[in-house]
């Protein structure tokens, strides 16, 4: 395992074997019950136009693991994994076998995507994220704003195709906010849109919150905005995220899958680096800082301390 940090943030980089490797290829015409329509559905692999946040997001929600693939997946001992590809244009999926567990997860996503998305072999990387520990009472696994997955900021001119995510967890499912984003007015090299969209979440005092049910596997994209779930008590909690993409992963930080030959030039990136600043200066305080500054935009002099953006939930 190798450490890294930077601006503050740390990430675990786990050292994996090839040795008893699992290789995945789609299965085609895999039954897969999907809705009639979906604003999802209709534009994966298409590309990224701001204009889709107007229109309201659930995730495709495709079913629970039974509960015999269950006890599996649950099972503690995964090493902490963030966006590692699993799969290149062209490619099989090819798994260390320190996932082994999740092989029904990963069989089942990769033949929903052959149905889904004609593109998924030929264009596609997946890229894995496996996070399974312990949530304390009262924070969340991962701190974070509302935001979606897979943003193509200033750096991603001209834009690409967007991403696709498949998330399970089996404990404190995410939450999802299925209403219109509007950012007309917003300049993507100078405003967090992140930030807004806390804001334009508190806006409706979280009225349109949605959550799948623990175990359920749903679908999201790139205009789908969400946000972890706290915990009321402390508990362990396995979560997994499958993300398509046609874009390489170069964070500094991300895993490394020693079963394809790769060499990226890895970069710090995280969204303090890009300078940005509010769009609504006068909105609550807590809707426009990062999770590890406090509401005047200090440090938390903590490092554990988290700012929770206020989205006025009722009750
Ligand atoms: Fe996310």
């Amino acid at each position: 395992m190798e450490e890294i940090g930077y601006r503050g943030k740390h990430y675990t980089i786990p050292a994996l074997d090839t040795a008893g490797a699992l290789t995945i290829e789609a299965r085609p015409g895999v039954d897969v019950d999907l809705p009639e329509s979906s604003p999802i559905l209709d534009k994966i692999g298409s590309v990224w136009d701001l204009e889709n946040f107007k229109v309201p997001r659930q995730p495709v929600r495709l079913g629970h693991v039974p509960e015999s693939a269950r006890a599996a997946i649950h099972r503690p001992g995964m090493p902490r994994t963030l966006d590692m590809p699993i799969k290149f244009p062209g490619s099989p999926y090819r798994v260390p076998a320190a996932f082994a567990q999740l092989e029904w997860l990963l069989q089942r996503v990769a033949d929903i995507e052959a149905v889904i998305n004609p593109r998924h072999h030929d264009e596609f990387y997946c890229y894995m994220t496996v996070d399974q520990g312990d949530v304390p009472a009262g924070s969340l696994q991962r701190e974070a704003p509302c935001h979606v997955d897979g943003f193509q900021g200033a750096r991603w001119t001209p834009k690409v195709r967007i991403n696709h995510t498949y998330t399970i967890s089996d404990v404190l499912p995410t939450a999802y906010y299925v209403q219109p984003f509007d950012f007309t007015g917003l300049d993507e090299a100078r405003h967090n849109f992140f930030w807004e969209m806390n804001r334009q979440v508190a806006e409706t005092n979280s009225a349109h919150e949605w959550h799948a049910d623990p175990w359920e596997l749903t679908l999201m994209d790139a205009y789908t905005v969400h946000r972890g779930a706290a915990a009321p008590v402390a508990t362990p909690r396995t979560w997994i995220r499958l993300s398509f993409e046609v874009r390489i992963f170069d964070r500094l930080g991300n895993a490394r899958n020693p079963l394809f030959r790769y060499d990226w030039p890895m970069h710090p990136r995280d969204i303090e680096g890009l300078g940005l600043e509010v769009f609504a200066p006068d909105s609550d305080p807590s809707l426009r800082v990062f999770p590890w500054q406090d509401v005047d935009g200090n440090p938390h002099p903590d490092r554990h301390q988290r700012t929770r953006p206020n989205l006025r939930p009722r009750g």
